[in-house]
């Protein structure tokens, strides 16, 4: 393995707002101040007027027409057929959407019951948040989240998904068309749970979206000013593969290239019942995040005003709303009002045992701070993740991780689970489907369609083959 672990915790630890010391308390370091200096220009002015000016009116039509209806979803049997051109196109606006019915309901209920099975038989090792009521569970071995994790229509769902992206310049190394896993944790989420309550965030870094060269570069069209934000390619991953979201190799942040973060529901879920919520205009969200930190209100009073004249360039404070070095970008009607995030998130809409969701990297997204419902509230996190170089490295590490029963590398590290009775093994792996078993870097890529052999000779060494 060439990554060391990270220290132990929990999902708390990358969320300011979950933690003691409070959000927005610290102050940047004044090398911010810098980093503000050098990517001004005079351009950005007039982006951030058109922004504020889009963000209104697609605010506003969302409060009009809008709701949970404007999430695509699309059913398995559909997508297996292909995404229409017209979906695919709402899906990449959206930043979001939900897939029903790939998992048979019966088969992830059973999942569910398999892991609160494990889950008590190894009562006094599993750990979660918070610690004294665990919702979110330090859970990532499992029998039945291996079995998710490969399951065929999953991987299909996240083929299909992958496509929606294009590699640019790097197509020799990227399969879109190859997804691969990422192991991630699990929640229970009990009726009448407030703690796990996840204000809205964007994952993989804050300040390091304009700290990285390569995020820089991804952004490029945005932070160039003027009406370059309007051209910004959400989906271009020969960009996106080339940043680095963790640069501060905290707990919790994701290192490597995923697409789509997702999660498939353990349980039959409605709004109101602790589920997830977006933002549901990805090109704006992203260009308001961008831009925001290079603008203050001009005086107390503007603070939360929504007209553009109500705000000043910022080249003097060292501010960057909502973000903290080595966390997760954060968002509240404080840092950035002009979303109107009480009326703007989206609930998801209702989902059923076996659905997925997958939400864009930069999609801003929250949970519901209460869950109201009458049962629990239950999924596996589950992203769509294509195979790259990087990607391959990463994946090689995390086997390592899987066979000794501890957390994959980017998650909060310590024994896991590597002394709890009944977690998945390697021979539970080896008997996976060969597709399967190559998702988990268990099984040699041979190349093909959308695999260059240049590309699958390089990963089959870094993977050990
Ligand atoms: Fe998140």
């Amino acid at each position: 393995m060439t990554r060391s672990q990270k220290k132990e915790g929990s999902i708390s630890d990358i969320f300011t707002s979950l933690n003691p010391d409070g959000f927005g308390k610290a102050a940047l370091p004044d090398r911010f101040i810098d980093l503000k200096k050098s990517l001004w220009n005079a351009g950005l002015v007039q982006s951030w007027r058109d922004v504020l000016g889009e963000l209104e009116v697609a605010t506003s039509e969302l409060l009009t027409f809008g709701g949970t209806q404007v999430i695509p979803r699309i059913s398995y049997e559909e997508l297996k057929g292909g995404l229409s051109k017209s979906l695919a196109e709402e899906i990449k606006r959206v930043g979001s959407v939900v897939v029903t019915g790939a998992v048979p309901k019966e088969e992830a209920l059973g999942w569910k019951r398999s892991i609160q099975e494990y889950a008590s038989l190894n009562k006094d090792r599993v750990k979660g948040f918070p610690a004294n009521d665990i919702q979110v569970y330090e859970l990532y071995n499992t029998k039945p989240q291996l079995l998710a994790r490969t399951h065929p229509a999953i991987l299909h769902t996240q083929a299909a998904l992958l496509a929606l992206w294009h590699t640019g310049t790097s197509s020799s190394n990227i399969s879109l068309s190859t997804p691969i896993s990422y192991s991630d944790r699990l929640r229970i989420r009990q009726p009448g749970d407030a703690s796990f309550k996840l204000g809205p965030h964007v994952d993989g870094g804050s300040v390091e979206k304009w700290e990285d060269p390569g995020f820089r570069a991804y952004y490029a069209k945005i932070l160039g000013g003027g009406s370059g934000w309007r051209e910004h390619d959400s989906f271009d991953a020969g960009s996106r593969t080339l940043v680095k979201g963790d640069l501060y190799e905290t707990a919790n942040q994701c290192s490597i290239f995923r697409p789509f973060q997702g999660w498939t529901a353990l349980s039959n879920t409605g709004p109101g019942e602790g589920t997830l919520r977006v933002f549901p205009n990805l090109q704006l969200s992203t260009a308001y995040t961008l831009l925001r930190p290079f603008f203050r209100p001009r005086n107390a009073s503007s603070s939360s005003s929504f007209d553009a004249e109500d705000w000043v360039p910022d080249l003097e404070s060292s501010a960057f709303p909502g973000s903290m070095p080595g966390n997760t970008q954060e968002y509240t009607d404080g840092t950035h009002p002009h979303l109107r995030l009480k009326e703007a998130m989206v609930e998801i809409g209702r989902v059923e045992a076996g659905d997925q969701v997958f939400w864009h990297c930069d999609t801003i997204h929250s949970v519901e701070s209460f869950h109201g419902g009458k049962t629990d509230s239950s999924v596996l996190y589950i992203p769509a993740v294509p195979l790259t170089l990087q990607n391959a490295d990463y994946l090689r590490d995390q086997r390592i991780a899987f066979e000794q029963g501890i957390p994959p590398p980017d998650f909060p590290g310590g024994e896991g689970e590597s002394q709890c009775q009944g977690r998945a093994t390697k021979e539970d792996a080896l008997g996976l489907s060969l597709e399967g078993r190559r998702a988990l870097g268990y099984a040699e890529f041979v190349a093909g369609e959308g695999l260059d052999e240049g590309f699958v000779r390089e990963v089959n060494r870094v993977l050990g083959f």
